[in-house]
């Protein structure tokens, strides 16, 4: 059951840019989470963003507008992934990077750093130098402190939270050892890149992303049970992502005691890359359950006070990374391919309300205003 939290009142009404990143206040006697639907938070912020491409928000007006209007955090979808940000040897292309940097300053947008340490997406001269023999292991540790290092330095007091490393771990909770920085490195890469990130940026809340971890699972057991030797080892680690690219056949009942399981170790929490895809074509009742997924996903956050934010990995069918990604699955976004709300984004919105988040200005409502 739902249960409105009467203590919950509107502080702050932010329209204009970052219209969904909300404060809400609660009884701030309250202490700790119950198991209300909305958590009662004495002063809490909960950002609502979006994975971005590069290309449409420098070129397209009405994505920018989107963005700006509907959101209040962006994370670049691809633009700082190594192959992109790297793709020579210590030669950087720091044009897409900086674009959506600069678009997030601009218009008092967070931005969600994504990714430091990632099996994929890696340039050809680092897997093919490690390949031949030409990057031993020694040289590819400090080749991949200094690309940690570059990227916080430039970004820092700009981009607050980075997802440092992303994807470790397989599916059955173990360390993944097919990963390319564990077969070089060992599984100390990750400790390692936690300590350097924060060397290079002290105040950066730093994260640990993964797939597959949202339910109460195998994999999000042993990613517990990492993340609480890395925090008993004292490895400066602030937060953990759940990514949440799920399916209509999930319904992510569990998730919200999984968020508060990690919430409970003394770390923030925050769904990172949510998007529901179903088989296509999308039918009313695939919509319909769809929407019931997105729901749940945001209450889930709300109900867990450490949860800080909720990303969507884009916001519109018309970008979706996931046709191409998995042929025969999409429409996983909230909007249409005519950038249409859907009823999932109503769904979100009126999950938001509910807790008392400010949603009205939204950027479909203000397109179809214009
Ligand atoms: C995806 C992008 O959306 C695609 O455009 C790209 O071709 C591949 O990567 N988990 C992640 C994201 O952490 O970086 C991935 O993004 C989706 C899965």
């Amino acid at each position: 059951m739902k249960l409105r939290l009467s203590a919950v009142r509107r502080v702050a009404v932010r329209t204009g840019a970052a219209a969904l990143t909300a404060v809400v206040a609660a009884d701030a006697s309250a202490s700790g989470d119950t198991d209300t639907f909305c958590a009662p938070a004495a002063a809490r912020t909960l950002k609502i963003g979006t994975a971005v491409h590069a290309g449409a928000l420098t070129s397209e007006s009405g994505y920018q507008d989107r963005v700006r209007y509907g959101f209040g955090s962006v994370t670049p979808e691809n633009a700082m992934k190594w192959a992109l940000v790297e793709p020579r040897r210590n030669t950087y292309d720091w044009t897409s990077a900086d674009a959506v940097v600069d678009f997030a300053t601009a218009h008092n947008e967070s931005v969600r750093g994504h990714t430091l340490v990632w099996g994929k997406s890696l340039p050809g001269w680092l897997t093919d130098g490690v390949a031949q023999g030409t990057i031993g292991d020694a040289q590819l540790k400090a080749i991949l402190q200094s690309h940690i290092t570059t990227l916080m330095k430039r970004y820092a007091g700009r981009v607050g939270v980075w997802d440092v490393v992303n994807e470790a771990l397989a599916e059955d909770g173990t360390v993944d050892t097919g990963n390319f920085w564990y077969r070089h490195l060992g599984e100390a890469y990750i400790a390692d890149a936690f300590t350097w990130a924060h060397a290079a940026d002290p105040a950066a809340k730093l994260y640990l992303n993964d797939f597959d971890t949202e339910p109460v699972n195998s994999k999000s057991d042993g990613l517990y049970t990492l993340v609480k030797k890395l925090r008993a080892a004292g490895v400066p680690i602030d937060g953990v992502g759940f990514q949440t690219h799920v399916t209509t056949d999930n319904t992510l009942h569990t998730l919200r005691a999984n968020l508060r399981r990690f919430a409970d170790l003394g770390l923030d929490v925050a769904i990172t890359e949510l998007d529901v895809r179903m088989p296509l074509p999308p039918t009313d009742a695939l919509l319909t359950t769809q929407a019931d997924i997105y729901a749940t996903a945001t209450e889930a956050c709300l109900a867990v006070s450490r949860c800080v934010s909720l990303t969507v990995w884009g916001f519109s069918d018309a970008y979706s990374w996931v046709p191409a990604a998995l042929p025969g699955w999409g429409a996983a976004d909230l909007l249409d391919q005519g950038l249409r709300p859907k009823p999932a984004y109503a769904a979100v919105h009126a999950a938001l309300d509910d807790c008392g988040f400010t949603t009205t200005t939204t950027a479909a409502a203000r397109h179809s205003a214009r």
